[in-house]
């Protein structure tokens, strides 16, 4: 084999010698040719951090959860921030909210001539077929699919949002509390619960059948909310065995029902949800007024509450930021643990 010697001796044979020439021009041609492989220059840029991949927010909620310094999950109602975002996107898109005049939709119709035509078309599908091969499920009743009940209760329907915001807040809520609603009509309120506690975590007891269709035939399919499994269950005794002994309630509330039933059944419920409420943490909230009480006169009112079990803790008001809705809370809690 033909090999070069060195003046010391040393002897490289010729293949190597090609191989370690080969190698070197190809790195010099790689080290000129990268751009990453041009000399630093002194920089003193900001270094820019990696997007935030772990939620999908617009670059404006990640500097609202920045400056408000709180984790935007673990909010519950709508900060300043959300607020001020809201005014700013009304005004970007230059909508002029003080107007309260009537759209001209593509093709606009009161609740009303919509049912007339769903009665007329056999649903919003014009389904044309023999009535033996329609597949739908369930019919769903034309009024509701037209929204009827989001006014059966009086308005605003949103304003649901705003009573959940409030109870959730003043009882520290969170996914794992369990809840029970006395009177939940067509889930204005109770939807909001449904979809943030655990599956099966709400219970309802309500009289209405007609409200309890538009929960079940409605409300919870619509807004995807079967998975959780709500307990709602149809009743007008107070009664509320059905909801098993499993766990105690961390809430339970009732908005404007109590004003409109006899005080007599009102205190037989509070009788006996007395013992299912969680000892110390738990709350009971009635909103409008508590006239099954005070109607007694303020020193029976109270001796009655605490033989019961039961103390009264204060009235709450809360002011919607966003619906024009105002609430009135009574709160009350265990007297005895
Ligand atoms: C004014 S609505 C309020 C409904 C719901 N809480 C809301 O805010 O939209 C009163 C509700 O209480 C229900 N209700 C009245 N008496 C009841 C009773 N004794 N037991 C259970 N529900 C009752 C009615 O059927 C109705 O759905």
């Amino acid at each position: 084999m033909m090999a070069l010697s060195s003046t010391k001796g040393v002897v490289v044979p010729v293949p190597v010698l090609v191989l370690a020439a080969a190698a070197a021009a190809i790195f010099l041609y790689l080290f000129v040719s990268s751009p990453s492989s041009s000399l630093p220059t002194p920089c003193s840029c900001p270094t820019i951090p990696p997007p935030d991949t772990t939620t999908p927010t617009t670059p404006s909620t990640r500097a609202t959860a920045k400056s408000t310094g709180s984790s935007t999950s673990q909010r519950i109602s709508a900060s300043k921030d959300d607020i001020e975002w809201v005014r700013n996107q009304i005004e970007a898109n230059g909508l002029h909210m003080a107007e309260n005049v009537l759209r001209k939709g593509i093709n606009p119709r009161t609740r009303e001539q919509q049912l007339q035509d769903l009665l007329q078309f056999k649903g919003v599908s014009h389904y044309e077929g023999e009535e033996a091969e329609n597949h739908t499920a369930f019919p769903c009743p034309g009024e509701l699919l037209v929204e009827q009940h989001h006014s059966y209760y009086g308005e605003p329907w949103a304003g649901g949002r705003d009573s959940f915001d409030f109870l959730a807040e003043s009882t520290r809520l969170t996914p794992d509390s369990r809840v029970l609603e006395i009177g939940c009509g067509t889930l204005r309120v109770g939807l909001h619960f449904i979809r943030y506690l655990n599956p099966e975590h709400y219970h309802c007891l309500e009289k209405d059948e007609l409200s309890l269709m538009a929960a079940f035939r409605y409300e919870l399919p619509s807004q995807g909310l079967l998975h959780k499994r709500p307990l709602i269950i149809r009743g007008q005794d107070m009664e509320f065995a059905k909801f098993g002994n499993e766990g105690m309630y961390d809430l339970i509330y009732s908005n404007a029902v109590f004003l409109h039933i006899p005080d007599k059944l009102v205190w037989v419920g509070l009788e006996r949800l007395v013992k299912r409420l969680k000892p110390i943490k738990g709350r009971i909230f009635v909103s409008h007024n508590i006239k099954f009480c005070s109607r007694l006169g303020g020193e029976a009112c109270t001796k009655k509450l605490h033989g019961l079990g039961l103390a009264y803790v204060g009235k709450h008001t809360h002011d919607s930021l966003l619906f024009n809705h105002y609430d009135i809370w009574y709160e009350f809690k265990r007297s005895k643990i």
